[in-house]
């Protein structure tokens, strides 16, 4: 099951951990819930009442829809979670049809995910206080209810 965050899922959401996100910690990562679960921007993926994936994304990027966050907790891996979620700001939060996201250039994972998804890559950024370049991507999506 898949539906936005609320407030309460906050606790479970901090508690999925993703020890690759070095700068991007749990504090961070908890300061960010509280601001996306309000502004209507987190959704998470239950399986039996259980919070085990969640993602981030802005919907007005560029007047695009921009995927900021994915993360599956490490038991549930390759089951669908993440693609599901994906699907899901696909399908309700996209309405410009243009979908971007990025992902660190070392993070084999994610990069596989985002290349099954149908995502291109449409650039990179240097200098970031990370190790590793950030790879953007994008996706056209067949329907848009914009121009
Ligand atoms: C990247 C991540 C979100 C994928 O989540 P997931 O729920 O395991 O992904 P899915 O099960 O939907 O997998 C979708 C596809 O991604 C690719 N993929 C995912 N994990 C992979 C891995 N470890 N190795 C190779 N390909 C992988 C595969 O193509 C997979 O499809 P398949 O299982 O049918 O082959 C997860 O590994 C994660 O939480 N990583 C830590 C946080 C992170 O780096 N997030 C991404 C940047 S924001």
């Amino acid at each position: 099951m898949i539906r936005l965050a609320v407030p309460a899922d906050l606790k479970a959401c901090v508690a999925i951990d993703a020890p690759n996100f070095n700068i991007f910690n749990r504090e961070k990562r908890r300061d960010h819930f509280q601001v996306m679960i309000p502004q209507k921007k987190m959704v998470v993926c239950l399986r039996d009442s259980k919070i085990l994936a969640y993602a981030t994304f802005d919907p007005d990027w560029f007047g695009c829809t921009f995927l900021k966050l994915v993360v599956t907790d490490k038991s549930v891996r390759r089951t669908g979670m993440a693609s599901a979620l994906i699907q899901y700001i696909e399908d309700h939060h996209c309405l410009s049809g243009k979908f971007f996201s990025s992902t660190e250039d070392d993070n084999e994972p994610s990069k596989r995910m985002h290349e099954k998804h149908g995502f291109v890559v449409s650039g990179w950024l240097d200098n970031l206080p990370q190790p590793h370049r950030e790879i953007f991507y994008f996706k056209a999506l067949k329907y848009s209810i914009e121009q």
